[in-house]
């Protein structure tokens, strides 16, 4: 079997950290025992780049154990575990091309390894996989049954291509499950960033300016949690409906420009480019954290601020310092990627259960539905999200109250009023 890992050596403690994982995944269990039974995936090529993690590697157990073939690349040079790669190796015999650091050339021959393997179905986090496939190997897209994408960035660029035309399979935005955003993107990116944050650099946040850039539903969490640690949280948006509800919240709001020489630390989950620029660097205070929470690395401009710096030096890992020529040190972390999988585990496993379930049942309906769909983006019905939070809140113990007869025809009428 071809792989390209750091070490397989670490197995052992990769599959003890799965295992430790799975215990806070039983939807995900119920999702495995349903693919054990009926191989909805049988005889299919799966190529999945994803966060090469515990919770990851759950999913990639339970796909298999559904019959497919599996086969698994990093969505992101900094994210991957190691371990994780190995046991996924050693106990499992998934193909993993994964190692946490890799330079952006491996990033990439890691895409092509697993399109080497001729997929008919994609699970991507981030459209790296959909977008090198669509751009650089066009004859393999006759084999392709389609996708799932995993993340907001992802779902936009899948959706920019089928407005273009160029999407040329179907495509199920897993991440716009309520299952999904309402809770992974708020609740797992939320305690994941500040959980980055921290290990990275032990920092007290109560007390400290945290200027968080968007308001979506991951920015949401982190400016929920920031304020939870004790941190003075402004925010920056450029949507006037999202800067409304920040402010309803609780949170000042404010351009960035005015935010740079206010804060302590800042984090990006915008989406967009240059979010943090040139001009922003100029007037932050020295001792000034910047990291970035969004799926690429292009929020904070870190060229410019290499170019004006006099010198620059990692201080901790995945802390990289540098100084102004006026004395100023401004701290980028995680080298400006995904700062909770960079310095962190990412999300935790309670939250990516439903994440994951959801991209699970996601791939079986692309199967069931191959007849039927077009080369667009789908949200994944309703049904899945209702089945997933249900199992959630079964495996929680927790009960709800079930409408009456009454109450149902109350709802269905329209001639009661007051
Ligand atoms: N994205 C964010 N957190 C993650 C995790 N723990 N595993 C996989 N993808 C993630």
């Amino acid at each position: 079997m071809d792989f390209h890992i750091r070490d397989i050596d670490q197995a052992v403690g990769g599959r003890h950290r799965m295992d430790w994982a799975a215990q806070e995944m039983p939807v995900l269990a119920s999702v495995h025992e349903e693919f054990s039974n009926d191989k909805p995936l049988a005889g299919l090529r799966l190529g999945a780049c994803m966060h090469v993690t515990t919770e990851t590697a759950n999913l990639m157990k339970a796909l298999q154990s559904g019959g497919a073939d599996i086969v698994i690349c990093a969505s992101n040079p900094l994210s991957t575990q190691d371990d994780v790669a190995a046991s996924l190796v050693a106990h499992n015999e998934i193909p993993v091309y994964a190692i946490k650091g890799e330079d952006d050339e491996t990033y990439y021959n890691h895409l092509n390894a697993v399109l080497d393997h001729k997929p008919h179905i994609i699970m991507d986090d981030g459209a790296d996989l959909v977008s090198t496939l669509h751009k650089e190997r066009p004859h393999q897209l006759a084999d392709m049954i389609g996708g799932t994408e995993e993340t907001t960035t992802g779902v936009i660029r899948l959706k920019a291509m089928a407005a273009d035309g160029a999407l040329k399979f179907p495509v199920i935005a897993a991440n716009d499950a309520l299952t999904k955003h309402l809770f992974d993107n708020r609740y797992g990116t939320g305690q994941s960033t500040m959980d980055g944050i921290i290990r990275a650099t032990n920092y007290l946040i109560a007390g400290k300016t945290v200027v968080v850039a968007g308001y979506g539903w991951c920015s949401r969490g982190i400016a929920m949690r920031a304020a939870g640690l004790g941190g003075s949280v402004i925010v920056t948006e450029i949507d006037p409906l999202k800067a409304l509800e920040a402010v309803m919240d609780g949170f000042r709001v404010m351009p960035m420009a005015q935010a740079a020489p206010i804060g302590d630390i800042f984090v990006t989950a915008t989406g967009d480019i240059n979010v943090i620029d040139k001009h922003h660097f100029e007037t932050m205070k020295g001792g000034a954290l910047v990291c970035n929470s969004g799926h690429f690395n292009v929020e904070i401009n870190i060229p410019s601020l290499a170019e004006m710096a006099v010198e620059h030096a990692r201080v901790r890992p995945f802390v990289d310092q540098y100084t102004m020529k006026d004395g100023r040190k401004i701290n980028i972390l995680g080298e400006g990627r995904l700062i909770n999988l960079a310095a962190a585990e990412g999300h935790p496993a309670s939250v990516m259960d439903m994440s994951f379930s959801g991209q699970a049942l996601a791939a079986k309906y692309l199967i069931d539905n191959r007849e039927t769909l077009e080369n667009k983006v789908y949200v994944v019905p309703q049904e899945v999200d209702q089945r997933i939070a249900s199992y959630k809140l079964n495996a929680m113990g927790i009960n709800i109250d079930v409408l009456t007869d009454q109450q149902t025809e109350y709802l269905n009428s329209w001639q009661h009023g007051t």
